[in-house]
């Protein structure tokens, strides 16, 4: 029997806590990271006959949230998308198997989580956690099959179609949930030190929906899933300014930006932010903007406290990629967009903002945490 199999996830990660800390700490240095592609024994996610010893192999994490499944499984994989993606036992957000594969978590489903994340272990990647839609309630993220059951408030997206074509609706459907919005390729190369495309399989996995090559989305992936963000180590996001729309199928003008992404399935919170659209944004703000420049004037031109220095409490994202892994914003170019205000898995806020909005948002004081005032550098006590 091969290292690992029919041991409990939790033998598997223990023996690789030490391991995984020195991978991380190593990747803090910088340069030269294992990238987005998956890593080490085929063994350590794969099973050719789901069988050893006559016993069925030990898969990992089958049976967290509302879903229970039962191998051999397709691509004759040990687990499925919840069970890779989870720390059954721990806070930790990167788990290491062995031999270089470094599992990115998206939920732990016993919390002891640190946001925003500081680079310790236990800090929230970049998409956040679905520990707080599952253990606080729906509004705190997407609720996505094997993790929630179906939203209770939402029958479908809001800002979206309400036609039956199903990953509108809910994404708490089997034919739904992870892959409603991420098509994955884990072999194909990554993007790391470069821009991650088509032939990386998009910017983590967030393109060719419903099985078409169509859109995709694309951008600089950190490699280590911004759990150490700092103002010159964090993802780029592609933005763009063109006035696309979103509810089209027609790609023209979405630029691969990461807002006609969400926009795909909210539109109107994209298409119908402004009274002069479609065709122009010139008129009255009647949502608030996204895929729409920061003006380089007035309060905007003082991004973070008027430093112009990139800040990953509220980002902007890029309209250019070559620019590269940079500090610096520049009002008049960058970009206002769906994440400067939204984690996409789940926050400890309602509609999973990435700061506590009702909490630390009071005009006239001064409040770091808000990340409103990182554009709107004039409403706090200045
Ligand atoms: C057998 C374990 C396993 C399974 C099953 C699995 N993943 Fe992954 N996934 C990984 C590992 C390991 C990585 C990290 C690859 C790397 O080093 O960047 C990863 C990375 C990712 C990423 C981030 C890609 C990037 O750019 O860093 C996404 C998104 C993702 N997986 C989604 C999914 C979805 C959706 C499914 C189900 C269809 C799934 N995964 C199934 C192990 C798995
Ligand atoms: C860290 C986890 C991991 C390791 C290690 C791994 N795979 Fe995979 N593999 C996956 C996941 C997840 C998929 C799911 C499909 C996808 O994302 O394309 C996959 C899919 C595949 C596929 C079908 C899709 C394709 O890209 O062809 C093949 C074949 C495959 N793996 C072979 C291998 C072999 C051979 C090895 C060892 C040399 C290996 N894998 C190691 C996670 C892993
Ligand atoms: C509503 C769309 C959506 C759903 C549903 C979704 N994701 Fe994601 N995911 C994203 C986006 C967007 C990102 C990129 C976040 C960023 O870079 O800021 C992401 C990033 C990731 C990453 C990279 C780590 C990180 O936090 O950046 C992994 C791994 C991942 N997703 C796995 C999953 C798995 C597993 C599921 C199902 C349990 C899932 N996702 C469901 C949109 C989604
Ligand atoms: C594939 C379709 C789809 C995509 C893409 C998508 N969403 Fe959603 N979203 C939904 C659905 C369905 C709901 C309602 C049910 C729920 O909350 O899960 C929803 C709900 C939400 C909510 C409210 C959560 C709550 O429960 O109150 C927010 C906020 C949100 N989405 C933001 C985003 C952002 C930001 C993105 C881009 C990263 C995005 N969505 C991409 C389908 C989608
Ligand atoms: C400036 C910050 C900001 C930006 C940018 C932003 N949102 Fe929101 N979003 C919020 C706030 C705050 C709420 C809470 C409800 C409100 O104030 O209207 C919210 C609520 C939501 C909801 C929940 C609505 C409901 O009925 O429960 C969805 C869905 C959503 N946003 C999606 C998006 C999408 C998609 C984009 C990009 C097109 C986006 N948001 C851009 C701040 C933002
Ligand atoms: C990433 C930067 C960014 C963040 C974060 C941000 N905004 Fe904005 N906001 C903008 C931009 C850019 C505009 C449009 C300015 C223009 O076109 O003149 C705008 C416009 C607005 C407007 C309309 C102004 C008008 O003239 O009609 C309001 C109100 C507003 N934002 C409130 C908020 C609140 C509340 C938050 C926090 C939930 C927030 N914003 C977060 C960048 C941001």
């Amino acid at each position: 029997m091969r290292r690992g199999e029919g041991e409990s996830p939790a033998v598997l990660r223990a023996r690789h806590v030490v391991l995984s800390v020195m991978v991380v700490l190593g990747c803090l240095g910088g340069a030269g990271n294992a990238g987005a592609k998956v890593r080490g024994p085929c063994s350590n996610c794969h099973t050719m006959h789901n069988s050893q010893n006559g016993a069925a192999i030990m898969t990992f994490n089958l049976h967290v949230g509302t879903v229970s499944k039962q191998g051999p499984l397709g691509q004759l994989l040990r687990s499925d998308c919840v069970g890779c993606h989870t720390n059954a036992s721990g806070s930790d957000t990167i788990v290491d198997l062995g031999g270089g594969s470094r599992v990115p978590i998206v939920f732990n489903p016993n919390g002891g989580l640190q946001y925003p994340p500081d680079g310790n272990a236990n800090s929230v990647l970049a998409g956040g956690n679905f520990y707080w839609v599952a253990h606080d309630g729906d509004v705190y993220g997407h609720n996505v099959y094997g993790i929630s059951g179906i939203d209770s408030n939402l029958s479908h997206a809001p800002g979206g179609f309400t036609c039956n074509n199903s990953c509108h609706m809910s994404l708490a459907t089997p034919s739904t949930g992870c892959t409603g919005c991420h098509v994955p390729h884990h072999h194909k190369d990554d993007g790391v030190a470069g821009v991650t495309g088509e032939g990386d399989g998009w910017y983590r996995f967030l393109g060719d929906p419903m099985g078409s090559s169509d859109f995709g989305v694309t951008g600089i992936e950190d490699p280590n899933w911004e759990q150490n963000p700092t103002k010159d180590q964090h993802n780029v996001y592609k933005g763009t300014t063109t006035v696309y729309i979103a509810s089209s199928v027609d790609t023209t003008g979405k630029g691969n930006a990461i807002g006609a992404f969400c926009s795909g399935c909210h539109s109107k919170f994209h298409d119908a932010m402004n009274n002069a659209q479609p065709g122009s944004v010139s008129g009255d703000w009647i949502r608030h903007p996204s895929d729409v420049a920061l003006p380089n004037s007035g309060e905007y031109s003082g991004y973070n406290n008027g430093t112009d220095i990139y800040n990953p409490l509220a980002p902007v994202a890029k309209p250019d990629l070559s620019v590269g892994v940079t500090d610096v914003v520049v009002p008049g170019t960058d970009i206002v967009m769906c994440l400067s205000c939204h984690r996409p898995h789940g926050s400890p806020y309602p509609d999973m903002l990435r700061w506590d909005y009702p909490g630390a948002c009071v005009a006239g004081t001064a409040n770091s945490n808000c990340g409103c005032f990182v554009c709107h550098s004039t409403k706090d006590d200045e």
